[in-house]
C-alpha cells in the first residue's frame, strides 16, 4: 500500500475530527448548553468523512502497490539470491520485464510456501541463521501486487541494484582446488557416484573458516562433496590422481591414530553441494576447520546426464581463518541408519536413527538426507537429565537438501542421545514416488531410500572428533 497516500488520508480524517472534537469540547468546557442536534450533524460528517476516506484507502490500496516501490525490496532479499543469472532459479526476477510474466505463478508459490525453499515449521522462526521465509508483510506486498494487476509503477522509486557476489558467495577464495582437466560426462545413463582425488598435500597445517564447492557445470552436476582426506589415511590410496575413481574397498578406511600433540587430523567434510547448499561457514562460536599438513582433498561426485554429452570441471574454494580458532568445527554424517524396510504402499512409515554422544559437542548445523519418499523430519535431543529438546521440525522435499544453521549452537552435554524420525510416503499419492508396489529399503540410488542427518559440531581444538560417537558408529555414509 501506497503508504504517503494513507499518511496523507489519515492526516484528512485526524484534522476533520479535531476540528470537530474541538468544537465540540470548546462547548462542553465552557458548560455551554449542547445542542444536541449539532452534535448528531458533527458526528455525522466525522464518520463520512471517515468512511470516504478509508473507502479510498481500500480502492487505491492495492493499485497502490508498484513493482519498483514495493516488490523490488522484496525480491532482492528473498529471492534473487538464485533467481538471477547463472543460479539455480530457472528464470531471474532482476527487472520488471522479466517478473511480470510470472506474477501469478509468485503469488501461488509464495502462497504454498514453496517458494522461498525453507522447510522448518513456523514455530523455528529465529533459530537458523540462514532461514529464507517470507514477512508477514512480504506476503502481503507480493499477494496486494498481483491482485491489483502487477502494476509497475515509477521506475526512479526503485532500490539500487543488489551488488551479487559474482562466483563465489564466500568471497574470494585464499585457495581454489579444482580438477585437473575436464571430465566427459555421457548424454545417458545412470552415472554412479565416483570419487576424484587431488593430490593437494597441503604443506603446513590450516585453519579454514569457510569453504565452498562450485559445480563447472551445474547442469549435470546433481550433488557433491569435497571431503578432507588427512595425511597417510588408506582411503583411495590407490586411485589415479584427477580421474573418477570407485574405491573397492569401504568408501571409509578406520581411523588412524593421530598425532600425540595438536589437533587430529582426520577425514571431515569440506563442503557440500546440494540443491540449496553450497557455501559452508565455520565461524560459529569462533571455530574453524582443521586441515592437516599433508591433506588432500577427495571430490564425491553425482552427476545426472542431461541427454547430451557435457564436460565438467568443478571447484571448491577455500578461505583461512585470520585468527587462531577458538574452537573446532566438525563436519559428519551424525546419525543415519540402514536397517529399515518401507512396505509398498505405505503411506507414513516412520523410519527412526539415533546415536548418543560421548562427549560433550556443540550442533551447529544439520541437514537431513533422505530420498524421494521422504515427507517430514524432526530432531531431538534426549538430554542426560531427561529432558527431551525438538531441535528441528519440518516438512521435507527432495528437491530440495537444506542444511539449517543454529543461531545459537546446542549445548549437547555427554550422554546426550540424538534421535532423528523420518517419515516417509511409499504410496501412489506421493508424486514423486518412482514405483509405490515395492518395498523399498536403505540404498545409494535415489530410488532407494536413506535416512541421514549430517552435522556440523564445534568441539574444543585439542578434542578428538571421532571421540563424539562410539568407535566405528554411527558409520560414514555414501550420499
Ligand atoms: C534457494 C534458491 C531459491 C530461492 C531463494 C527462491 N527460489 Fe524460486 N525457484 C528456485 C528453483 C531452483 C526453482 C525451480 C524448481 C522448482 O520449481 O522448485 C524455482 C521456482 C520458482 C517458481 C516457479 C514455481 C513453479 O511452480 O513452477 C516461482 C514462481 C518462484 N520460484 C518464485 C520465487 C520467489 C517469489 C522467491 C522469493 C520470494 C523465490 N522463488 C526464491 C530457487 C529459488
Amino acid at each position: 500500500m501506497n503508504a504517503d497516500l494513507v499518511d496523507q488520508l489519515l492526516g484528512e480524517v485526524n484534522g476533520e475530527i479535531s476540528v470537530h472534537m474541538n468544537q465540540y469540547l470548546t462547548w462542553t468546557c465552557e458548560d455551554s448548553p449542547v445542542d444536541s442536534g449539532l452534535q448528531t450533524v458533527y458526528a455525522a460528517t466525522m464518520v463520512r468523512t471517515l468512511a470516504t476516506c478509508l473507502l479510498a484507502g481500500a480502492l487505491l490500496a492495492p493499485a497502490a502497490v508498484t513493482f519498483h516501490k514495493d516488490v523490488l525490496p522484496v525480491l532482492q532479499q528473498q529471492c534473487q539470491g538464485c533467481h538471477r543469472p547463472g543460479e539455480i532459479g530457472p528464470m531471474p526476477f532482476l527487472t520488471y520485464a522479466q517478473t511480470r510474466p510470472w506474477a501469478k505463478a509468485i503469488r501461488d508459490a509464495v502462497a504454498s510456501r514453496k517458494m522461498p525453499p525453507w522447510f522448518a515449521d513456523p514455530e523455528y522462526k529465529g533459530h537458523f541463521t540462514n532461514e529464507r521465509s517470507l514477512t508477514p508483510k512480504q506476503l502481503e506486498i507480493l499477494n496486494a501486487w498481483v491482485e491489483a494487476g502487477a502494476p509497475e509503477g515509477n521506475a526512479s522509486d526503485a532500490p539500487p541494484p543488489v551488488r551479487f557476489a559474482t562466483g563465489w558467495s564466500i568471497g574470494k577464495p585464499d585457495l581454489i582446488v579444482e580438477y585437473p582437466h575436464e571430465l566427459e560426462i555421457p548424454a545417458t545413463g545412470t552415472m554412479d557416484q565416483g570419487n576424484m582425488l587431488i593430490k593437494v598435500n597441503f604443506p603446513k597445517d590450516v585453519w579454514v573458516s569457510a569453504a565452498e564447492v562450485r559445480p563447472g557445470n551445474a547442469r549435470v552436476v546433481h550433488h557433491m562433496k569435497a571431503w578432507i582426506r588427512p595425511p597417510n589415511s588408506p582411503w583411495m590410496k590407490d586411485a589415479p590422481e584427477g580421474e573418477m575413481y570407485k574405491p573397492a574397498r569401504a568408501q571409509f578406511a578406520p581411523p588412524e591414530d593421530g598425532p600425540s600433540h595438536g589437533p587430529r587430523p582426520v577425514q571431515d567434510i569440506l563442503a557440500k553441494y546440494n540443491p540449496g547448499v553450497n557455501a559452508m561457514e565455520f565461524t560459529n562460536s569462533g571455530a574453524a576447520k582443521f586441515i592437516a599438513a599433508g591433506s588432500d582433498i577427495v571430490f564425491e561426485i553425482h552427476y545426472a546426464p542431461t541427454g547430451k554429452p557435457e564436460k565438467d570441471r568443478s571447484r571448491v574454494g577455500i578461505i583461512f581463518a585470520k585468527d587462531a580458532p577458538v574452537q573446532r568445527y566438525f563436519t559428519t554424517t551424525g546419525i543415519n541408519t540402514t536397517s529399515f524396510v518401507i512396505p509398498a504402499g505405505a503411506t507414513n512409515h516412520e523410519v527412526r536413527a539415533e546415536a548418543v554422544l560421548q562427549t560433550e559437542a556443540k550442533l551447529a548445523w544439520v541437514q537431513p538426507h533422505m530420498h524421494l519418499r521422504a515427507k517430514d523430519y524432526e530432531l531431538i535431543a534426549h538430554y542426560p537429565s531427561g529432558e527431551n529438546q525438538v531441535l528441528l521440525k519440518g516438512k521435507f522435499d527432495f528437491n530440495w537438501q537444506l542444511g539449517y544453521e543454529f543461531a545459537k549452537p546446542v549445548v549437547l552435554p555427554k550422554g546426550t542421545r540424538i534421535e532423528s524420525i523420518a517419515h516417509y510416503d511409499n504410496s501412489g499419492n506421493n508424486p514423486w514416488n518412482p514405483n509405490p508396489g515395492i518395498e523399498v529399503r536403505y540404498g545409494p540410488q535415489t530410488t532407494d531410500e536413506m535416512s541421514v542427518s549430517f552435522m556440523g559440531f564445534i568441539i574444543g581444538v585439542q578434542d578428538d572428533p571421532l571421540a563424539l560417537f562410539p568407535r566405528g558408529r554411527p558409520r560414514q555414509i555414501v550420499e
